[in-house]
């Protein structure tokens, strides 16, 4: 039986105790929004005032051939001014793009219980969390998504881990999406001037993780985030997205481009990926590169469903602005740090924008 969700500690259990999440909400027949979804006036996304992202998509073939610095230069652009960027011919099978979309809607339309097993708490498995919102616990509102959050090891284990329903397609779409994250930091890399071997990439990456993003419809969109402002925290995402839309990038203040200080929508492309710069890669290329703050509008016609892949260094990684950059700018713009001490701080706080930077800064 679905509780009184007016009642604040009824619906936390229901939604986020017993993992019925956002969907189970739903579902059970609401016909407005509960007021601990209700977000505060300043982070309500109006979506009439908003604009679409102009910039088209990278073709990431041109990469190999007679364009490769025009393409090359196009994507350094991107990851200087917005920190976002669209890519297509980028090696994942379209296909697989699509049964991706549908694995998620089909995993997400299990029963409560099926999913709720891999509950934080319960989990069978610490490769594999299910959950909703971002930090439940500690947000003055929550998020109206639920999500899965995969991560990878090696084929054996997430063969046997990862949930069955969705094993295969999100470990194929792992694969077939590494080599063009690693010929993206390749480009981004040398352009700055450093040469890093495939060892030194790998490490920039060696944490991978999949999560299936799920959000329901909502009865007021305009009330309510899909996920607050925040920026990754790896090194680079990329993100499936549906054709739904309600992605939002916020054009930093001081970037060398229009719509300084707006949020614009990144367009549903289909066939295309989305790439984002994370807080790892900023601080690596000592500011040079801008993660993105982003979020996501909720909409009341269709569920929309979002997959990215987060890369990110090991946790046991020091991390710290390249010193081949800290040479040539003649300053670290940031200090060193341990990973996982990092990963604590972001993993441990509400979203807040770009905040999470600051754990970095000197
Ligand atoms: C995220 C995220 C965007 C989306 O999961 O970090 O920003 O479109 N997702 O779902
Ligand atoms: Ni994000």
């Amino acid at each position: 039986m679905a509780p009184s969700f007016d009642n604040g500690s009824s619906l936390f259990n229901f939604v986020v105790r017993d993992g019925n999440g956002v969907k189970g909400m739903v579902d059970s027949g609401i016909s407005k929004v509960p007021e601990a979804y209700i977000q505060p006036p300043v982070e309500q996304i109006d979506k009439k005032n908003a604009s679409k992202c102009e910039m088209p998509p990278i073709d990431l073939s041109r990469l190999v051939g007679p364009d490769h610095d025009k393409v090359a230069k196009e994507i350094v652009r991107a990851a200087e001014t917005l920190g976002f960027f669209q890519v297509v011919n980028h090696g994942v099978p379209v296909d697989l793009l699509e049964s991706l979309k549908d694995t998620a809607h089909n995993f997400f339309g299990l029963p409560a219980e099926r999913k709720a097993v891999y509950r934080t708490e319960s989990s069978p498995t610490p490769l594999v969390k299910y959950g909703t919102s971002f930090v439940p616990a500690k947000e003055k509102a929550l998020e109206w998504k639920d999500y899965i959050s995969m991560v990878y090891t090696n084929d054996a284990e997430v063969l046997q881990h990862w949930p069955i329903e969705c094993r295969e397609v999100a470990l194929e779409y792992l694969k077939t999406s590494l080599d063009m994250v690693k010929k993206l930091l390749e480009v981004l890399m040398e352009n700055l001037g450093v040469k890093l071997d495939d060892s030194k990439i790998d490490s920039l990456i060696g944490n991978k993780t999949v999560n299936m993003n799920y959000y329901p419809t909502c009865p007021n969109p305009e009330l309510t985030v899909g996920v607050g402002r925040h920026s990754d925290m790896g090194t680079l995402t990329v993100l499936l997205q549906d054709g739904i839309g309600g992605l939002y990038v916020k054009v930093p203040d001081d970037a060398d481009i229009d719509k300084k200080g707006e949020w614009v929508e990144i367009p549903p492309v289909p066939g295309a990926l989305v790439i984002n710069v994370g807080d790892m890669l900023q601080i690596l290329s000592n500011g040079k590169y801008k993660s993105a703050e982003h979020r996501v509008r909720t909409t009341s016609t269709k569920s929309r469903v979002s997959i990215p892949i987060f890369t990110i260094p090991k946790p046991t990684e020091k991390i710290a602005p390249l010193p081949q950059l800290v040479e040539k700018d003649g300053i670290a713009r940031y200090k060193e740090f341990v990973l996982a001490d990092y990963m604590n701080n972001f993993f441990g706080n509400p979203h807040d924008g770009k905040k999470s930077l600051d754990f970095a800064r000197i």
